[in-house]
């Protein structure tokens, strides 16, 4: 019997970038360097929220300026981090904040693999960027089947960006982009 799928939330996306073969990691890093992708990643994020894993926040370092950073992690944030970041210890208390978030700002999953897993089911829309190029790599994801490609944001040599949105929600509920 399949699971039905979860009311998604208004204004949480996610956001990823992929290869033709779901590669989104390698070695706890991005396998690739994309200044194009890594612009349009910032100036879709900016001034909102990033829900986060604690491999991805690892890997990034810390915090993202200019960004609300909500994470999800079952240990000890590093001193440093406490005051800048919000910790979540599971999806029973992330759930309902990004629920009451949700009514008034855009909150972003930028990943890694483990927490668009979770997290995606509820999301509205996920702006995707597929890869021309296969790379190594040792973390994989797919868009789900309910969602629906809509329009390209950005087309380049290296990649396409698609927006893509959870069947049977009308577009008016989300703010824009
Ligand atoms: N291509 C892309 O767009 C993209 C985007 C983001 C990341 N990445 C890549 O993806 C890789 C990392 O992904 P990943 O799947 O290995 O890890 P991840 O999703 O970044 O983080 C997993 C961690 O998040 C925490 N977590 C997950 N679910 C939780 C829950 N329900 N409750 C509490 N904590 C939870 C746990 O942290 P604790 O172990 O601390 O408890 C878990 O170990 C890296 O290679 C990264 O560069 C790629």
């Amino acid at each position: 019997m399949t699971m039905p799928s979860p009311q998604p939330i208004r204004n949480l996306r996610a956001i990823v970038a992929m290869d033709p073969t779901g590669t989104v990691g390698a070695g706890g890093q991005l396998p690739w360097h994309l200044p194009e992708d890594l612009r349009l990643f910032r100036s879709l994020t900016l001034g909102h929220t990033i829900v986060v894993g604690r491999r991805t926040f690892d890997s990034i370092g810390g915090p993202l300026p200019g960004r609300d950073c909500w994470l999800l992690t079952r240990r000890e944030l590093p001193v440093q981090f406490r005051e800048s970041v919000r910790i979540f210890s599971g999806l029973d208390s992330l759930l309902p904040a990004i629920r009451e978030a949700s009514t008034e700002r855009q909150l972003w999953v930028i990943g890694g693999a483990e927490v668009y897993r979770q997290l995606v089911p509820y999301c509205a829309e996920i702006v995707q960027t597929a890869l021309r190029k296969s790379y190594a790599g040792d973390v994989r994801w797919q868009v789900p089947e309910n969602f629906s490609r809509r329009e390209i944001l950005l087309n380049t040599k290296e990649f396409v960006t698609y927006r893509w949105r959870r069947n049977g929600i009308a577009e008016v509920e989300t703010d824009p982009l």
